[in-house]
């Protein structure tokens, strides 16, 4: 009898917390687990903070981003929250690093059970005295399937009212100037990388952006009937179906990527045409340089994409990626774009210096005295140095004679760069010698300048299309592993003291 009653007490209790979640024990969880980026009492601005981007939830607002009740409608629903913690499946393939795509807020659902979330989650709407909504989500459910008409009528309605922000062609080279409700420069997502999409990519999920919108940034609800830019039901559908249509699978970056070189008879092409249709490309991630000197911490770019073509004698390569703005010092219109100073928008490519053995590789971050490297670096005033580094500390002219064209449009930079085939890749070609290759962006309207700028790690390229690619896959991204590591560390350090 006694037992039964407190089975039914014990059901009780555990249903009410299921319910509502128990705001002491979530402080708990939330000193153990979320304080280190989110802040002692919640204020988005723990010790981590300063490197994040984008910064962390201030949770002292009581405003959310990645909701599914309406726009009129401040508190998310349980669902959402328990979504925002447990994260969208992973952006980087790592395994157990899902989360928010793109930002460094991670996926919790491999540490924190179902009751640990209610209990935090109650903790956070305490932070800001969030009630429970009064309205539903959103009916999500598909009302119209992505048809060649949808999306065709979708593409009208994008350029009428989304282009303004995230560019006429997606990639987020909007025109006007973004800041958050908490002081962040923000920048429009580059719809071409559904990878990077915080809240899922989905069709479903960006209706549900477009109804809801993004509470915080500028992105409004096109649902809210006061806004001259209000869509039908059928319109936020149309127009989500266009955006998911924008994917550009190229540009997501792979495992162990490397570029293959495609051999062509006669002179190498130096600018983007169909020339360059004979080679695919191939993604990196770039990572923000953080090691030494003037570090980033706030980067605008986050993928290249490569392909290359040589002939007897050079080789050129192709180098695209998205970045948001022109740089271009002095002008009025990219001064109104940027961050702070407009410097130029910059790219390197960097190699082994000759001689070189294969299968050594200089440290990727300028080589050093024993192994260094060359690197061909283009500046949009049309510039090209040729520079050989043995460390940060020691950079002089380069013996490669390199040249490169570069042409911006709608949100994408696409340099050619053209340069001598050095000996040692050519000989024993017909096997394939995986030569390191590196890349390094600036983005001059966000700052990016000198050191502080994003790069990959040392990838590979090989001609004639090459053997075995095994041995160096591990090496590609490097960079982005480091960082990656760090906050896997972080989270598992937080996890030990639990
Ligand atoms: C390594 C840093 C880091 C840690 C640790 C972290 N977060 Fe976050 N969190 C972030 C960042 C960055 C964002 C902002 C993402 C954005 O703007 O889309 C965020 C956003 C959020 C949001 C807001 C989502 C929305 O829709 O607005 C919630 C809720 C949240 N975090 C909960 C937690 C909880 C709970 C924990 C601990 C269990 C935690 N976070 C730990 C970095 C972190
Ligand atoms: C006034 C500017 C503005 C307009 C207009 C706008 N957006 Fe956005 N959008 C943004 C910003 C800023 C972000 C990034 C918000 C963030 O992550 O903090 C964003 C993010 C997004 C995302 C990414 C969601 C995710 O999960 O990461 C999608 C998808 C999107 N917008 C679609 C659209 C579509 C479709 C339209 C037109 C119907 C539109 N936007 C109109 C500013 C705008």
């Amino acid at each position: 009898m006694v037992g039964a009653l407190s089975l039914v007490i014990s059901i009780f209790l555990s249903a009410t917390a299921l319910a509502s979640g128990d705001v002491g024990r979530g402080k708990a969880v939330y000193e153990n687990h979320c304080q280190y980026c989110h802040g002692k009492d919640g204020a988005g601005d723990g010790p981590a903070a300063m490197y994040l981007n984008p910064p962390p939830r201030d949770f002292t607002l009581g405003i959310y981003k990645w909701k599914t009740t309406p726009f009129d409608e401040i508190t998310p629903s349980d669902d959402d929250f328990a979504r925002m913690i447990k994260g969208w499946p992973s952006h980087n393939e790592v395994p157990g690093w899902d989360g928010l795509n793109d930002t460094s807020m991670p996926g919790w659902s491999d540490v924190l059970g179902d009751d640990d979330i209610k209990d935090v989650v109650a903790y956070l709407k305490n932070l800001s005295g969030l009630e429970a909504p009064e309205k539903p989500p959103v009916d999500m459910r598909v009302k119209v399937k992505p048809s060649k008409e949808s999306v065709e009528r979708g593409r009208k309605i994008f350029a009428d009212v989304c282009s303004e922000c995230h560019g006429d062609e997606g990639r987020g080279d909007g025109r006007k100037k973004l800041k958050d409700d908490w002081g962040a420069r923000t920048w429009p997502r580059d719809l071409t990388k559904p990878w990077t999409f915080r809240a899922g990519s989905a069709p479903v999920d960006i209706y549900a952006r477009v109804t809801v919108g993004i509470p915080g940034t500028q992105m409004p609800s096109f649902a809210d009937p006061q806004s001259k830019k209000a869509l039908s039901d059928e319109a936020r559908w149309d127009v989500a179906n266009y955006a998911a249509s924008l994917d550009a699978p190229y540009k997501k970056p792979g495992e162990g990527a490397v570029i293959k070189a495609v051999k062509v008879e006669g002179a190498l092409p130096d600018a983007p045409g169909a020339e360059w249709n004979k080679a695919a490309f191939e993604s990196f991630y770039l990572a923000p340089q953080i090691i030494g000197g003037e570090r980033l911490f706030t980067p605008t770019l986050n993928s290249v994409s490569v392909k290359a073509l040589f002939n007897d004698t050079e080789i050129a390569f192709l180098v695209e990626w998205d970045d948001p703005t022109e740089s271009v010092p002095g002008d009025e219109s990219a001064m109104g774009l940027s961050v702070k100073e407009v410097f130029m928008d910059k790219a390197a490519v960097e190699f082994p210096a000759s001689p070189w053995q294969a299968g050594e590789r200089p440290y990727f971050g300028m080589g050093s005295d024993a192994r260094p490297v060359d690197i061909w670096l283009w500046q949009n005033d049309g510039a090209v140095r040729s520079i050989r580094a043995r460390g940060t500390a020691s950079v002089e002219d380069g013996p490669d004679k390199a040249s490169a064209k570069g042409a911006y449009e709608k949100g994408a930079w696409r340099v050619v760069f053209k340069g001598a085939l050095k000996r040692e890749w050519k000989d024993g070609a017909s096997e394939g010698i995986f030569v390191p290759v590196a890349f390094g962006l600036w983005d001059g309207s966000n700052g990016d300048k000198g050191a502080k700028h994003t790069m990959t790690g040392w990838n590979y390229l090989v001609l004639n299309g090459g053997g075995g690619v095994s041995p160096y896959i591990w090496a590609a991204g490097a960079a982005v592993a480091v960082f990656i590591l760090e906050m896997l560390w972080l989270r598992g350090a937080r996890r030990k003291d639990r």
